[in-house]
């Protein structure tokens, strides 16, 4: 079966839009880009265009790369204290002269709907989770969609960033599976990945993972977007030779992606539930 994201990420949206129809305040949500990476400026609008469509207050802020590190505290800052504004997510990779972490520790952890503060990390590694990274949460809930248990089975992360990798390996954790995490420096991957009931893929590696590698019956998950020069998009996984033999494949694009956005609307209903309770 290919994992329909687009659906999943839809239905998603359509039920946070159904619960903030009947808030008072809207949730709102703001989101900082240094800069004009074509990539980067794709996501922050699509983020923009799906908050605008589930009712949400959303705050495009687009920022010159020769900004200080100085001038994105103090905008972090101005957020942080902004009462309409219940999440806020810098777009990454920051311009190489800035310091991308100093910038996620000085978000209001209450408001860090990326996940990505060390007291959120924090949290999640503890299985005391709050705001969980969106990409890796809304794996979960692809997994949880299509009826995938996870008790007790072997999940193989490739990749090990802190964005993906890292929150995935524990979510994983806290579902009570056996982890392995590799990366591309892993000796002998197909070994460990024949192993896997489920993988997922996020190194940024074209086609990286082969089908032959893959236990017949495992569930794939996809999270690279590479970008060919004619402008196509692929996964770390040669999708063709992989659905022969999983039971379950995410495609790129239309597969993780979706779901990371939905997922970003849902932390931030989160983030605002828990600011109107305060
Ligand atoms: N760049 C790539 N993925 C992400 C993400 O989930 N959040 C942010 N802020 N930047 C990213």
């Amino acid at each position: 079966m290919i994992i329909d994201g687009r659906k999943i990420a839809q239905d998603l949206r359509a039920d946070i839009a159904t619960q903030v129809a009947l808030l008072g305040r809207k949730p709102g949500l703001a989101v900082i880009l240094v800069g004009d990476d074509p990539a980067s400026s794709v996501y922050v609008r699509n983020k923009g265009d799906a908050c605008k469509e589930a009712g949400f207050y959303a705050e495009k802020i687009n920022k010159s790369s020769d900004i200080t590190q100085a001038e994105l505290l103090a905008e972090v800052e101005r957020l942080n204290n902004d009462d309409r504004v219940d999440g806020i997510l810098v777009q990454l990779p920051l311009p190489k002269h800035l310091d991308a972490s100093q910038v996620i520790e000085a978000i209001d952890p209450t408001k860090d709907v990326d996940g990505f503060h060390s007291e959120n990390i924090g949290k999640l590694m503890q299985n005391k989770p709050f705001l969980r990274p969106c990409t890796p949460k809304g794996v979960m809930t692809l997994l949880a969609t299509i009826g995938v248990g996870l008790v007790g089975k072997n999940c193989v992360v490739v990749g090990s960033s802190n964005i993906v990798g890292r929150p995935m390996a524990m979510e994983f954790l806290n579902a009570r599976a056996t982890v392995t995490i590799c990366n591309s420096k892993t000796q002998d991957l197909p070994r460990k990945l024949k192993q896997a009931d489920i993988i997922v893929v996020a190194v940024g590696i074209p086609k990286m993972i082969q089908g032959e590698w893959i236990k017949q019956g495992a569930v794939v998950i996809d999270v690279g977007i590479n970008r060919l020069d004619g402008g196509s998009l692929i996964g770390d996984v040669d999708f063709e030779s992989a659905k022969e033999v999983a039971s379950c494949i995410t495609p790129v694009p239309g597969g993780v992606g979706p779901m990371t956005i939905a997922t970003l609307l849902e932390n931030t209903l989160i983030a605002y539930r828990v600011r109107e309770e305060k």
